[in-house]
C-alpha cells in the first residue's frame, strides 16, 4: 500500500476497535409489496434467504400491530432458519406474547402509532418506566436480547439503561433527513456522542432508520455501533439490481467506510467503485456532510 493512502487512512479513520458493524437488512417492504395484492408474492422469507446468502448478519422484521407488512406466518417461518432474526415491536401486550412464543435472537422494542407511515421517532423510555422493564424482562426471560430504539439523547440511554435493557438503537432519521452541511454534521455528532455515552454505561449500541447507499458511510465509522438495521432503501435498490446484489452493495460501502474508502456510489445502478482513500475533510458518497 503506498506511504501516502496509508498515511491519509491513519490520520481520518482509526479503525473502529469493535470493527465493522453488522448488517441486519429488514425485509418489511417486501411484506408491504405482498400485501398489496394480498397474495403470497414476493415473499419476504426469500428476501430473507437472499440477504443472508448476501452477507447479511441477521434479518429484521417489524411485527407492527396493525399488520400492514409482516404477518405472524412469516415470524414464525423465518424464526426456523435465520441465522440471526431481530423482531422489533411494540410494548404491548399482543405483540409481546408473539414474541415470548418465537423468542427471536434478538427484540428491539418501538414506538407504534398506526396512523405513521413508518417509525417516526425513538421510543421514550422515560414514559411508563415500570411497564418497560416488565417487557425488557419478560422477553429477556426467554433468552432474548432486548434493545430500544432511542433517539440519540442521554436521558432516554439512561432510561433504556434502567429499564434493563443491555442495548439500544439509536434512531438515526434525523441524520438521514438533515441537509447535507452543518446540520447533517450536527447530527452525526449527535449520533457519535450518543453511542459513546451508551457504552460507557455498559450497553451495546446499535443504529438505523433510513439509512442508505448515499449516507452510511459515516454512520458506519461511528465508534462502537456495532449494528446497521437497513430496510427501505436496500428494498428499494433491490428492485432494479436484485436482492443480493442489493445487499452485497450495502455491505461493501460500510465495510469501505469503515476501513477508510470512499466508495463511490452513483445511484443510477451502474457499478459501485471501491478503495478510493478518504483525505481530511473529503465527502463519503454523493450525500456529503
Ligand atoms: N430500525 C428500526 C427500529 C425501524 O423501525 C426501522 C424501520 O422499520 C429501521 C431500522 C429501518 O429503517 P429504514 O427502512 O428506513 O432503513
Amino acid at each position: 500500500m503506498p506511504q501516502g493512502r496509508y498515511a491519509s487512512v491513519m490520520l481520518v479513520t482509526p479503525l473502529s476497535p469493535l470493527g465493522t458493524p453488522r448488517l441486519g437488512v429488514n425485509v418489511d417492504h417486501v411484506a408491504t409489496v405482498r400485501q398489496a395484492r394480498g397474495g403470497t408474492e414476493p415473499d419476504p422469507v426469500a428476501a430473507a434467504i437472499l440477504a443472508e446468502q448476501a452477507g447479511a448478519d441477521g434479518i429484521t422484521i417489524h411485527l407492527r400491530e396493525d399488520r400492514r407488512h409482516i404477518q405472524e406466518r412469516d415470524v414464525r417461518v423465518l424464526r426456523g432458519f435465520v441465522r440471526h432474526m431481530n423482531l422489533e415491536l411494540a410494548a404491548e401486550a399482543g405483540v409481546v406474547r408473539i414474541a415470548l412464543e418465537m423468542k427471536p435472537h434478538a427484540a428491539c422494542l418501538v414506538p407504534e402509532k398506526r396512523e405513521e407511515v413508518t417509525t417516526e421517532g425513538g421510543l421514550d423510555c422515560t414514559r411508563e418506566p415500570e411497564k418497560l422493564a416488565a417487557v425488557v424482562e419478560e422477553l429477556q426471560s426467554v433468552g432474548t436480547t432486548v434493545s430500544i430504539f432511542i433517539d440519540p439523547d442521554v436521558r432516554q440511554l439512561q432510561a433504556a439503561r434502567a429499564a434493563g435493557a443491555t442495548c439500544v438503537e439509536l434512531h438515526t432519521g434525523s441524520y438521514a433527513e438533515a441537509r447535507p452541511g452543518p446540520a447533517r454534521a450536527a447530527a452525526l455528532s449527535e449520533l457519535g456522542m450518543a453511542a459513546a455515552a451508551g457504552r460507557e454505561i455498559g450497553l451495546v449500541v446499535h443504529a438505523g432508520h433510513g439509512l442508505d447507499y448515499r449516507n452510511v458511510g459515516p454512520v458506519a465509522r461511528i465508534d462502537g455501533i456495532e449494528e446497521l438495521n437497513i430496510g427501505h432503501a436496500i428494498v428499494a435498490r433491490a428492485l432494479f439490481v436484485g436482492f443480493e446484489r442489493a445487499v452485497t452493495e450495502m455491505r461493501r460501502l460500510i465495510e469501505s467506510a469503515v476501513a477508510g474508502c470512499a466508495p463511490a456510489f452513483t445511484g443510477d445502478g451502474a457499478e459501485l467503485g471501491y478503495g478510493e482513500e478518504i483525505r481530511p475533510g473529503e465527502k463519503i458518497g454523493d450525500d456529503a456532510l
